[in-house]
């Protein structure tokens, strides 16, 4: 179903991310029929170029980032077609005129701050300024979404000065990714987990975000964030809450986003003894991270483990263990919620049964599993087997389930339709940091060195025994 038509100002559209997720993004709803004829999507940046340039670049984009299969030459050129340019000055006046010129008055506007966030608020007061964005115009801004939280603060300052914030969609791709809001339905449309969802039943729960890639090519911005800013105060964070948060009422963004809320401010701090950082040596892989961040003296992480208590009735005793890295052994993403154990088990003598655990799959091989534990055929007597009740999308549901779509194809489409459900608010983040930075702030004064480990591994071996001390293992990354 299409949705109504727009005139999307894609700010930084010469930039890494318009050409890895955005524009492919948009060129793939418009094959699926979802971008109507006749909306827009209007450049906008410093170069100076024309609309063929521009097509060019967006035509080059789109032979990189799009599956060989999607990409048909006819549907490009009419793709392309709906594409403009017009070279702006961010700080400066150069172009607004123009831009005024070009918006349509009766479509659905949206400007889409795919830049530094310095920029986000001189952007966003030219808008206002020059009369281009209006009362239900929407502002998409990326990440990240300050450093630390008086950053954050100024940012919101920054465009609340211009815009209202319900016009406001701070984007996390994590909440976009169909596995991740597949944890929802999973939680709230079935009624076997909700009653067990806490402290009584469950024991820990662990999520896991590895990476292959290293930081080579954006070791200047990555230098100055880490691990611990560019992935747990945000997507890390988003699982964790959305793992975590009460049953809103409705699925609606300030419902949805309240009870979120109240998990990250029932956060308790973590203490150095709970948190481990590494950054990666010198493998086959690639060079060691100070040689790719091009930082002989870096402490910058490249991976952190932590464990997180949450102090409420729901989780307090159960606790969260978070890790991610770069050059891990794997790409895989997923969360386990570990089940305790049975009461009293019956079948001590001819074996133990080994404890429930839910894992949810994000990426790849979406999906999830329920390891139960049942008898194992034959006459030997009653044996105990753990197997798991496994089910892949791609095998439930067919060619839906293998077609998932990228992220920000649904995030884009929920601008265009009004929908901030999955969106951070402004004081969410806020929330984020405020829990975030005490614990940079800690490393940060002891001049702490981050643990070395080696490319392709499971990070550090101090993560391990992170969980070991506590009785408990991490799940094995395969
Ligand atoms: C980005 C981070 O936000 O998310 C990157 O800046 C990270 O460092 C990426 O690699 C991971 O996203 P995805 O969708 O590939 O899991």
């Amino acid at each position: 179903i299409p949705v109504d038509t727009f005139d999307l100002v894609l700010f930084g559209a010469t930039g890494d991310l318009a050409a890895r997720k955005i524009l492919p993004s948009l060129y793939r709803r418009f094959l699926a029929g979802q971008m109507p004829e006749d909306a827009r999507i209007i450049g906008a940046a410093r170069s100076e170029m024309d609309d063929a340039g521009f097509r060019k670049l967006v035509s080059e984009a789109l032979n990189e980032f799009v599956s060989k299969a999607k990409r048909d030459k006819d549907q490009i050129k009419a793709f392309l077609a709906q594409c403009s340019y017009i070279p702006i000055d961010a700080k400066g006046d150069g172009g607004w005129a123009q831009l005024k010129e070009a918006m349509r008055d009766d479509v659905v506007k949206a400007f889409y701050f795919s830049v530094a966030p310095s920029l986000f608020g001189p952007l966003a007061k030219r808008l206002r300024s020059h009369g281009i964005a209006c009362e239900d115009s929407r502002l998409v801004v990326e990440k990240p979404f300050g450093v630390d939280l008086e950053t954050a603060k100024q940012l919101n300052a920054d465009l609340a000065a211009s815009f209202e914030e319900a016009q406001i969609y701070r984007i996390d791709h994590f909440l976009g990714k169909e596995t991740v809001q597949n944890l929802m339905a999973v939680r709230f449309a079935n009624v076997l987990f909700e009653p067990l969802w806490n402290e009584r039943y469950i024991d820990h729960v662990q999520i896991t975000v590895a990476e292959t890639v290293g930081v080579g090519g954006r070791g200047a911005y990555y230098d100055t964030s880490g691990a611990m800013r560019d992935m747990v105060q945000n997507h890390l964070m988003q699982l964790l809450c959305l793992t975590a948060m009460e049953p809103p009422t409705r699925f609606e963004p300030d419902l949805l986003r309240d009870e979120k809320l109240k998990v990250i401010r029932a956060l308790d701090p973590v203490d150095k003894s709970e948190l481990v950082r590494g950054q990666y040596k010198a493998g086959s892989e690639g060079p060691s991270y100070q040689e790719d961040a091009e930082n002989p003296d870096s402490r910058t992480e490249s991976f952190i483990a932590m464990k997180i208590g949450i102090s409420n009735w729901r989780w307090k005793g159960t606790p969260f263990y978070l890790r991610t890295g770069k050059r891990m052994t794997k790409r895989l993403s997923e969360i386990v919620v570990q089940f305790k154990e049975t009461p009293h088990s019956i079948f001590e003598r001819d074996g133990h049964a080994p404890a429930n655990a839910l894992t949810i799959r994000l990426q790849p091989d979406e999906g999830m599993d329920l390891s139960m534990t049942i008898k194992e055929p034959g006459p030997g007597g009653m044996r105990l087997v753990n197997v798991p009740l496994d089910m892949t999308f791609a095998d439930a549901l067919g060619p839906e389930g293998e077609e998932i779509p990228d992220a920000y194809e649904r995030l884009i489409m929920d601008v265009i339709r009004g929908n901030q459900t999955l969106f951070m608010r402004g004081d969410e983040v806020e929330a984020a940091w405020a829990w975030t930075d005490p614990i940079i702030e800690g490393w940060v004064e002891r001049r702490a060195q981050p643990y070395a480990y080696a490319q392709g591994s499971s990070g550090p071996e101090e993560a391990l025994a992170l969980l070991h001390r506590d009785n408990r293992r991490w799940r094995d990354l395969g």
